[in-house]
């Protein structure tokens, strides 16, 4: 999935962390996220592994970093509210296919995504995190 609001919050992230590797890209791929699932619970201080496809990443991005991040959706809404300041996760190599997280501190709610980033953005369904 792709959209202008991810692509200003990966250059958010990138000018601020140089966490994300933005290529010019001639093959934009975004992997597919594969956990969480949707209506997954998780808690606070807990580890998570979330995983994604890595059975189609081109050859010029197969040593690219990866940037995972935690946002919510309200129901209607598309704003994705992604927490850019505390990445889940980073500078992982996007071929891994999983990275633990450690689930942060944040209120209860049950329409949390993760958003992974390769050279765009992809959302994982929602889930929840309680306390
Ligand atoms: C990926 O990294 C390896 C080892 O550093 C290098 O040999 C290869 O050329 C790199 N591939 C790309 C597409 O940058
Ligand atoms: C995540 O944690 C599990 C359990 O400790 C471990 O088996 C797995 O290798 C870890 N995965 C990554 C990507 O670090």
């Amino acid at each position: 999935m792709f959209s202008v609001k991810l692509l200003a919050a990966l250059a958010t992230v990138a000018t601020a962390a140089s966490a994300a590797a933005i290529r010019a890209a001639d093959e934009v791929f975004s992997p597919t996220i594969t956990a969480p699932h949707g209506g997954d619970q998780w808690t606070v201080g807990s580890v998570q592994t979330i995983t994604w496809d890595t059975s189609s990443i081109p050859p010029a991005n197969q040593n690219q970093s990866g940037l995972i991040l935690l946002g919510y959706v309200e129901d209607g809404q598309t704003d994705e509210h992604l927490d850019v300041e505390h990445p889940l996760a980073s500078n992982f190599p996007i071929t891994a296919g999983a990275a633990n997280v450690t689930v942060p501190k944040v209120p209860t709610r049950d329409d949390y995504v993760v958003v992974l980033f390769g050279d765009s953005g992809n959302t994982s369904p929602k889930f929840t995190i309680s306390q």
